[in-house]
């Protein structure tokens, strides 16, 4: 399990309580946390190796004490991270900086991966991961999974409000990682909110909570539009839908996203107990053809993921089907789109066996089937 540290520093506590109270401002809140991140970053590099050196005082010469060459890098989670860097940087000015964009889907709080940009000598620093919330803890463990293909000497997570469940999750998924915050609190409503927390970081930051009398005329709206097509049998984009089988029993339920082109970016499965099952979320290229195609378990776990290519003349050359752990099968393709290869990799990405399909009286049959110990030569010839 991660070592968890608690500020209780009373300059932190107190700033802690005055961000919590909703009446304070967009303005006041920013700056608050901004404090607050100042102050963990003091604590939280209070174990930063010193090394001896050399000075000259205007009286004397002396032995002084510099920090030991270590590099950092600071890793806000946008956005509500971001209100915490600029902090972080006023007391190490020479950290590196990266940033990973993710948000929580607001019906399956699990997060959704938007940008990931880290610097490139990543491996010679410890990371200091920022985000205000640990709610769930999916962000954390996604954001920490991403940094670590990176391979970081270090990594710690500074977060100010902490739920129990995610220091849980957390500290499950990645207990090489220690956890600072500045309060622990109760425990997350039906939504996945901390309570008593603060409400919504990253929208009390940059001011972008609607007021309540907005979002009742919007939710009015919403209604209005609502009744005049029927509820759960829409095909609104995003519309909880009904699943029936060829007898018309309902078998489930589904929630169908799709962007401006029509194509399909996320689809939602549920058992006919309106039980969230899985997602699957799809990501196109420039010429909006199909790039990846990714399920994940209701819990925000990646169960696989299909990985399309192209030739030259935009057919469908290669498929891949990964799994998180490293295995794939890899399925090839002429220009008239038949299969002419399987290709099979182990946990370690190594190759370990390929079947060639070759059209036999106008079917395809497999033709080669290499076993995994006698492929090592032939396989790397392929
Ligand atoms: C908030 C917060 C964390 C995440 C925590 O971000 O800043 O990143 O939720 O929740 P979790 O532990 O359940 O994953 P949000 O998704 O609201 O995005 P934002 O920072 O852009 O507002
Ligand atoms: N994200 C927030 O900003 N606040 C919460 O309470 C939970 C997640």
């Amino acid at each position: 399990m991660s070592k968890v540290t608690i500020f209780d520093h009373p300059l932190i506590q107190h700033k802690l309580s005055i961000l919590r109270d909703e009446n304070t401002s967009t303005k006041e809140f920013r700056e608050l946390i901004s404090e607050i991140a100042m102050l963990m970053c003091y604590e939280a590099t209070r174990n930063l190796p010193l090394e001896e050196v050399k000075i000259k005082t205007p009286l004397t010469e002396m032995t002084a004490k510099k920090i030991a060459g270590r590099k950092l890098a600071f890793v806000p989670i946008l956005r509500a991270g971001c209100g915490m860097l600029d902090a972080m940087l006023t007391m190490v000015p020479s950290a590196k900086v990266g940033h990973i964009g993710l948000y929580r889907d607001e019906i399956t709080h699990k997060p959704v991966e938007y940008y990931n940009k880290l610097p490139g000598d990543v491996e010679e620093r410890d990371v200091f991961v920022l985000d205000p919330m640990l709610a769930t803890g999916g962000s954390a463990v996604d954001a920490i999974q991403i940094i670590k293909r990176s391979k970081p000497r270090s990594i710690k997570f500074l977060c100010i409000i902490a739920a129990p469940e995610g220091i849980d999750v957390l500290s499950k998924a990645h207990p090489d990682v220690e956890i600072y915050c500045a309060a622990k609190d109760d425990h997350l409503n039906e939504n996945c909110y901390i309570v008593p927390g603060l409400g919504d970081a990253g929208d009390r930051i940059y001011g972008t909570v609607i007021c309540l009398s907005l979002s009742i005329l919007l939710i009015g709206v919403l209604l209005c539009a609502c009744s005049d097509k029927g509820s759960t049998t829409s095909t609104e984009n995003g519309a909880l839908t009904e699943v029936k089988d060829d007898n018309g029993n309902l078998t489930g339920y589904e929630r169908r996203y799709t962007n401006d082109n029509g194509d399909i970016t996320r689809w939602d499965v549920y058992d006919a107990d309106q039980t969230y099952l899985y997602y699957v979320l799809y990501e196109y290229d420039d010429q909006d053809r199909l790039q990846t195609e990714t399920r994940y378990k209701a819990e925000g776990f990646a169960e696989y993921r299909y990985v399309y290519t192209y030739d030259d003349k935009g057919n469908l050359s290669e498929k891949a089907y990964e799994l998180p752990h490293g295995e794939a099968q890899v399925y090839r393709y002429n220009a008239d789109g038949e299969e002419i290869e399987r290709l099979y990799y182990d946990t370690e990405e190594k190759l370990i066996k390929r079947e060639v399909l070759e059209k036999e009286n106008g079917s395809h049959t497999i033709r080669l089937n290499l076993p995994r110990n006698n492929f090592k030569d032939k396989a790397a010839a392929i």
